[in-house]
């Protein structure tokens, strides 16, 4: 029986020597292997991702970016992504708690079945961290860490009045995320507070206002070419709240062989930035994922430690508690500015932007 134990201690110092320590005091811990756990009193964290085609961000940056900063503090993560399903999610939230999870990181797909997760998770004693997204009407979220969402309305707002300039009777379509995204509902508060004035003023048209399910980028082709159609393709400009519904709307305006318009964005993607350098989006805005990843994995890991997280934090309401939470500054992007992002971590790589036919534009621009 001793000896027994000896070789199986033996056997995780070859899987993952940090797993030594908790070896001799918990046998279960003995298998968590490979996952760069350092035992001791250290939880283990999962991390839930929504998608990979509302958005390129979740699998390019958020990933990478998380999986990093918790390897580099040595806590065990697992990261896994429901690909748009509910109730995959909801499997993974419960595969992770059975395999021990002490702290998951939540990116929900709707309040409801976030709501549900994260309850069944408060119940059996797991910490609960809304990444990015903050799951509404309940009381077992623990943090929530996020951008300014409103103030990434406004940034866009502010980009198509600053594109479209003093153009009068300008017929403007807008194309919202998904109505079941918390953020989304941010989004439209901040430009709606922008544009609606140029609306009521009349100084602007608006064509329509539609929501995309799911960020769906083939619904949000489909939709904007109903309002092209329905509008005898006249239009001045797109409010489109992320990258991939602006690149929907440039898809279809090309298709009809169309004039460049203002179309904005969000996520700072590789598309997106190029879009801007060959004139086809005014902006972007540039969301800097390491420091959202950075302060989700430090809330993480102090809760994974049962210690306090020591972040600043501003209480955020979400219709049941206000849930403490750190907000980042959002940054606006156009053709003027995204040299002075070249190089960061979580921002498109110049080789990758000026490649192929995009070389030329990038000259232009100086880049
Ligand atoms: C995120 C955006 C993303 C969108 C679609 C939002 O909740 O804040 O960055 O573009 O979801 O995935």
């Amino acid at each position: 029986m001793r000896r027994k134990r000896i070789w199986s201690a033996a056997a995780a110092v070859t899987l993952a020597m940090a797993s030594i320590a908790a070896g001799c005091g918990d046998d279960d811990d003995g298998d968590s292997g490979g996952g760069g756990g350092d035992g001791g009193d250290v939880g283990k964290v999962a991390v839930l991702l929504p998608d990979s085609k509302s958005s390129v961000r979740w699998e390019t940056y958020d990933r990478p970016l998380l999986q990093k900063a918790f390897e580099d503090a040595g806590v065990d993560v697992t990261i896994s992504n429901a690909e748009g399903d509910k109730s995959a999610q909801q499997q993974q939230a419960e595969q992770a708690i059975t395999d021990g999870a002490k702290v998951l990181l939540l990116v929900n797909l709707d309040s409801g079945s976030g709501a549900a997760i994260e309850e069944n998770a408060k119940a059996q004693g797991v910490k609960v961290i809304d990444y990015d997204r903050l799951t509404l009407d309940t009381d077992a979220n623990d943090y929530y860490v996020s951008f300014d969402n409103e103030k990434v309305g406004q940034l866009q707002g502010q980009g198509l009045v600053d594109c479209v300039g003093d153009k009068q009777g300008a017929q403007i379509a807008v194309l919202n995320g998904s109505p079941t995204d918390n953020n989304a509902t941010l989004f439209k508060n901040g430009y709606d507070s922008v544009i609606n004035p140029k609306f009521d003023s009349g100084e602007w048209k608006e064509i329509d206002d539609q929501s995309v399910p799911d960020w769906d980028n083939q619904k949000a082709l489909t939709i904007f070419e109903q309002m092209l159609q329905a509008n005898d393709n006249k239009v001045d400009g797109v409010l489109a709240a992320n990258d991939g519904l602006g690149n929907a709307a440039i898809s279809a305006l090309k298709q009809r062989k169309l004039a460049q318009v203002p179309v904005t964005g969000q996520d700072a993607t590789l598309e997106g930035i190029q879009n801007i350098v060959n004139g086809d989006q005014c902006m972007t805005v540039y969301k800097p994922t390491k420091k959202e990843a950075d302060a989700a994995a430090d809330l993480a890991i102090a809760l994974a430690k049962g210690e306090k997280p020591s972040a600043t934090t501003t209480p955020v309401d979400n219709g049941t508690q206000k849930v403490p939470s750190v907000l980042l500054d959002p940054i606006a992007i156009t053709k003027d500015n995204i040299k002075d992002y070249l190089g960061e971590i979580d921002f498109p790589k110049k080789e990758d932007i000026c490649a192929g036919k995009v070389e030329a534009n990038c000259e232009k621009l100086g880049l």
